[in-house]
């Protein structure tokens, strides 16, 4: 039997063990989770590094399952740019190969952001760092034209406890290319590939939080200001890095959703886990609030025609960047979070079963027109 055959028999949850391969016992859906998503005109993805993509078994549940691909850093400026030389595309050119490799739409990510400025621009004058970042934004998006479906022009330049600033983060990007001028990101971004979808890409605005009800207003008000001088965005991109420590409302979400919907936008979920560092359970306890949350956030996502794509922040437990990148958030008993799909051997965890179940029973289709005129 072919790897691929045998794979989708078993939904590609299986385990090669000193060369054999072990097929998890719990029945599986014969389709991948992209193709799922497709049944209501949606895609389905990973974010991912070139390093864990080609290693099982990140290898095999890509091919299984994945319709979208996200370079999680190897297209960030920091990462492909120094001081001296020309950037080092090779990281970010396989992942593209990566994703044509899959027949899996590529996401851009991300053009302008304060974390992946390179360091040697912080101290910038504001006319060199404007010209750097327009070159950086034109040459990135220039080799890339035409096979990107969305880039992530903009990310994260809210802070909604900046309240002096209108809620909008104090950075080297607001410093020295201006909060006014970000939609002129978008018009460079759309000149230079008519092509691709152009996102604003932002987190914390999921849960039913205070904080996080602060954030969508910011938000709002900044699209609302942004599309009404004809800024050419096109979509909201949502990280939804969520958290069982805090609430969540369905109802509160699709308001939410509405009011991005009234503005045209459709919405991509680009970066979704769960981090379960606050839940003092064993394992299954753990797995089993995290899936209840994935099914709510799920089922609340695709109920609404504006909601286009999902896409998982990582892979699996072990390559998951909140295991991987000491944020802070560790449990107190050590052990490793649960927030994706799969476990660190690339078995499927009730959270797989859910999401599978959610995009099984889905029944509103992704529709654009709905997206653009309420
Ligand atoms: O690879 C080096 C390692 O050699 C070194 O020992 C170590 C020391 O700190 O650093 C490692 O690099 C880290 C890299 O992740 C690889 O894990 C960088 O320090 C760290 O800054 C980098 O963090 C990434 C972060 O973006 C900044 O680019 C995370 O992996 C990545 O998951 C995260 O992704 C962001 C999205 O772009 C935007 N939304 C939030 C999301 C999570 O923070």
């Amino acid at each position: 039997m072919l790897r691929r055959e045998f794979l989708r028999l078993t939904g590609g949850t299986c385990l090669v063990h000193a060369g054999m391969v072990v097929a998890q016992t719990q029945p599986q859906p014969e389709e991948g989770l992209d193709t799922l998503a497709r049944r209501t005109g949606r895609r389905f993805g990973f974010a991912v590094q070139p390093s864990h993509a080609d290693k099982e078994p990140v290898r095999s549940l890509l091919q299984q399952h994945a319709g979208v691909i996200t370079a999680e850093l190897a297209m960030k400026w920091n990462i492909m740019s120094n001081l001296l030389g020309a950037p080092d595309y090779r990281a970010a050119d396989q992942v593209g190969a990566l994703a044509s490799s899959l027949g899996a739409a590529l996401r851009g990510h991300t053009l302008a952001w304060h974390q992946s400025t390179p360091a040697y621009l912080t101290n910038a004058a504001p006319e060199q760092f404007v010209t750097a970042q327009t070159a950086h934004l034109q040459a990135l998006m220039q080799r890339f034209k035409g096979r990107i479906h969305t880039w992530d022009v903009l990310n994260e330049v809210i802070d909604a406890a900046a309240a002096d600033h209108q809620g909008m983060r104090q950075s080297v990007l607001s410093r020295l290319w201006g909060t006014d001028r970000y939609p002129a990101l978008f018009e460079l971004a759309r000149a230079a590939d008519p092509s691709a979808k152009l996102a604003y890409n932002d987190y914390g605005m999921e849960q039913d939080e205070p904080w996080c009800e602060a954030r969508r207003s910011v938000l709002l008000r900044m699209l609302e200001a942004w599309v009404k001088r004809g800024t050419p965005i096109d979509v909201m991109g949502l990280q939804a890095h969520l958290d069982l420590s805090r609430r969540f409302s369905a109802q509160k979400l699709l308001r939410f959703f509405n009011d991005l919907q009234a503005f045209g936008l459709s919405i991509q979920i680009t970066e979704l886990d769960v981090r379960d560092a606050s839940n003092p359970g064993g394992v299954a306890a753990r797995d089993e609030a995290v899936a209840a949350l994935y099914k709510d956030f799920m089922d609340a996502c695709l109920s609404h025609p504006a909601v286009e794509m999902v896409v998982m922040w990582n892979v699996t437990d072990g390559d998951s960047w909140i295991n991987r990148w000491n944020q802070g958030q560790r449990r107190t008993d050590g052990l490793p979070q649960r927030p994706l799909l799969f476990d660190a051997q690339g078995l499927a965890k009730p959270a797989f079963h859910t999401v599978t179940a959610s995009l099984g029973d889905a029944t509103v289709k992704f529709d654009m027109k709905k997206a653009s005129n309420g």
